[in-house]
């Protein structure tokens, strides 16, 4: 019985086609015929199968399992067909069949892993030249205006978006292209008007630290909506953003044994309005993913709960959140942008910081719309839109934010 492995997700692309592969028992050896050489295990080729009988792990009708390949797996026989597709007969009676593209894309990988992981441009000061920006018609009505902002969310952690209506429909009618909102205790979407009784201090008219937002839940907002519908006068309320990773690289350079505290050590976030809600969520500041590298940052100074740690590791706790502060408030760091009606920036708040600077509520009245996204309906939109428009990038790693 014949078996075709379909892997419909791997779009086949790569003109490489195997030229000739070699069973060497515990691996198989592929040469293409542009000159790419590789190894594949067999025990990984096996489970890679996607037959109608093995199934499909993208949409997760799948049948079979790891425990299902045993150690021992060898291939009877392996050939190359006319059009380039590689049958392998294994030596139970199954036959798997894999495309070139597919092939081409994972041979090496088991040497290369970081291969296929994103790496993000991180930026400072000098933002302004590079910030994209794009128009609310186009977003809303052009998928592939939307996929560009996205790929700007997945490079720069931040975009603008211009011409949004102040209505405030507007705000879902725009966010809700790049995933759903997520709901909380504030409701979907959240006024922040200045206001003398203000109940957290986005209300209020005092300049605000950079932070990212609400890292005292588990899984803090992904992605940030601000729409500006009436901004301060002057210079005053000027936003203040600062890339994450850029300052955690710095700190990596410059403070390692601070920066390491930050990624093993648990800090606790909290947030009480008593008889209504208490979050408390204890989490590494800086988040690293397998390969060590900066995958997510929580910090918010103001929500920074009476730490717990053993009386010897504390100060040196302190002394790390204190340069991370003293980072984050350097003006070098710092990307200033004062919002004006019909701007939109939307930033990856658990990699960009945002704050800005004081204003004079008796002078202007501050009214920003915001809503948040969560980060994988974000990233699942970049992905699919990517299958369309730069299939290329579709399968990278990207950063997976702060995990706990
Ligand atoms: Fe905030």
């Amino acid at each position: 019985m014949l078996h075709t492995s379909k892997h419909p997700t791997v779009v086949d692309h790569s003109p490489a086609k195997p030229r000739s592969v070699r069973n060497e028992g515990t691996r198989v050896a592929i040469e293409f015929d542009d000159g790419k050489t590789g190894r594949l295990s067999m025990r990984w080729l096996r489970l890679a199968c996607e037959c109608e009988a093995c199934g499909d792990t993208a949409s997760g009708k799948r049948w079979l399992t790891p425990a299902d390949v045993p150690a021992d797996i060898r291939a009877a026989s392996i050939e190359i067909s006319s059009g380039g597709e590689t049958s392998v007969a294994w030596q139970d009676g199954h036959v798997s069949r894999f495309t070139a593209g597919f092939l081409a894309a994972h041979v090496g990988s088991g040497g290369d892993a970081d291969a296929r992981r994103f790496s993000p441009v991180l930026w400072s000061d000098d933002l302004t030249e590079e910030l994209g920006r794009f128009v609310f018609d186009a977003v809303v009505e052009d998928d592939e205006t939307l996929f560009r902002s996205l790929r700007a969310l997945r490079d720069h952690g931040i975009a603008m978006l211009t011409g949004v209506p102040a209505e405030p429909e507007a705000t879902l009618r725009v966010a809700g292209r790049y995933g759903p909102v997520r709901e909380t205790s504030y409701g979907k979407v959240f006024d922040l008007i200045s206001r003398p009784e203000a109940r957290v201090a986005g209300e209020t008219a005092r300049a605000q630290i950079p932070h990212t937002d609400e890292p005292f839940r588990y899984s803090p907002p992904g992605f940030i909506f601000f729409h500006a519908i009436r901004t301060g006068a002057g210079s005053d309320g000027t936003s203040l953003m600062v890339d994450g990773f850029h300052v955690a690289t710095l700190m990596r350079r410059d403070k390692p044994e601070l920066f390491d505290l930050l990624t093993r050590h648990g800090v606790t976030f909290h947030r009480e309005h008593a008889g209504e809600v208490f979050f408390s969520a204890e989490a590494h500041v800086i988040s690293l993913d397998a390969s060590g590298a900066v995958t997510g940052i929580r910090y918010n100074d103001r929500c920074l709960a009476p730490q717990i740690a053993i009386i010897d590791e504390i100060d040196g706790l302190i002394e790390a959140l204190a340069e991370l502060t003293r980072l984050i408030c350097d003006p070098a760091n710092q990307f200033r942008h004062q919002l004006q009606p019909g701007e939109v920036l939307v930033f990856d708040n658990q990699r960009v910081l945002h704050g800005r600077t004081a204003f004079d509520p008796t002078l202007a009245v501050r009214h920003l719309r915001s809503c948040n996204l969560d980060r994988d309906g974000v990233h699942s939109a970049f992905r699919a839109l990517a299958r369309r428009f730069a299939p290329d990038e579709a399968e990278t790693v990207l950063y997976q934010g702060a995990i706990l």
